[in-house]
């Protein structure tokens, strides 16, 4: 497999103290990592390293087999960054900014407008062109900072919590952009503290503490690591006792509980697939569903679970 970023024993020492402690990762072609850790854990770090905007202690770090500390620019010819808040010049449009950014990428001008325009779309702010920064809310500004990023058509896109300090709206803006830019071939790299936020987003999750890696697989094995999850559905008319039979008769659902008339909790045991078949056939048994979902606790449970055994 190609390693698009790779790091061996990458370690930062700060005053002795170690930000980040032996990380070793390998992350493969087209896919979407999420770094995920507390505050302190070490994402910055890490990130600013595989940026070269520090050097790490020890511990090696490379872009598409390229040492990014013996060969910064090189390595870094084909990566997007977004490290820390972005500040823009606020009195410079979109337009203006990411001219000026392109130009000292050394773009071509035709390619350069062209990028501009192809940018802007994907990040939304295609109606913001030319309104000074100034005026832009944070939400606004971080998705810029991602069309900067974006500009010169990267492999690699890496970016440090991306919706942290984002109001709700500007959080699912960001995310959906995201899913948006999986769809094109590009390896991302991006760091949350939010553990939801990676299952929803990223195909993969690397989870540090205290700077170590604590956990790194693909998303949709934390589900097996949970066992048995609680699904809450709500419908819009409270179901029939012949439909809260079926449910209790659907393979892998236990404890079947009306928490209130519309709210049923159960627990199911079983891959996302079999949870999909359960949702459609009370769906045919005809219950209104409005919603059905995994309660958010549990994920946040295994993550306490696993950053309190570090
Ligand atoms: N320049 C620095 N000097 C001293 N300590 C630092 C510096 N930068 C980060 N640290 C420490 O390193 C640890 C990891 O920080 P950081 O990588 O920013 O974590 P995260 O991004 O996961 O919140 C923290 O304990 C932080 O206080
Ligand atoms: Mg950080």
């Amino acid at each position: 497999m190609r390693e698009v970023i790779k790091t061996v024993g990458l370690t930062k020492m700060y005053n002795g103290f170690p930000a980040l402690e032996k990380l070793t990762l390998t992350i493969g072609p087209d896919v979407c990592v999420g770094f995920i850790g507390p505050n302190g854990a070490g994402k910055t770090t890490a990130i600013k390293i595989l940026t070269s905007l520090i050097r790490s202690t020890s511990g090696e770090a490379y872009i598409d087999g390229i040492d990014i500390q013996r060969e910064p620019k090189r390595a870094l010819m084909d990566v997007g960054s977004v490290v820390e808040i972005p500040e823009f010049y606020p009195f410079l449009t979109p337009i203006e900014t990411l001219t000026y950014l392109g130009k000292l990428r050394g773009m071509g001008k035709d390619y350069l407008n062209a990028r501009i325009k192809e940018v802007l779309d994907t990040l939304r702010l295609e109606e913001w062109t030319g309104t000074m920064i100034g005026k832009f809310s944070k939400g606004m500004k971080q998705r810029l900072a991602i069309a900067q990023a974006l500009l010169h058509e990267p492999i690699v896109l890496i970016l440090d919590e991306p919706t942290s300090g984002l109001d709700p709206r500007g959080m699912v803006e960001v995310r959906e952009i995201i899913q948006e830019l999986k769809k094109e071939k590009r390896t991302i790299f991006m760091s949350s503290h939010l553990l939801y936020e990676a299952q929803e987003v990223c195909d993969y999750v690397a989870m540090v503490d205290k700077g170590r890696l604590l956990y790194y697989d693909k998303v949709d094995n934390i589900g097996k690591l949970m066992g048995p999850r609680r699904l809450e559905m709500r419908t819009a008319k409270p179901l029939t006792e012949p439909q809260l039979n079926f449910l209790r008769g659907c393979d892998g659902v236990t404890d079947v509980e009306l928490v209130q008339p519309m709210v049923i909790n159960m627990r199911f045991e079983g891959s996302d697939e079999k949870r999909a078949d359960i949702l459609s056939s009370i769906i045919g048994e005809g219950a209104l569903v409005v919603s059905f979902k995994a309660s958010g606790m549990e994920l946040e449970d295994l993550y306490m679970r696993m950053i309190g055994g570090s």
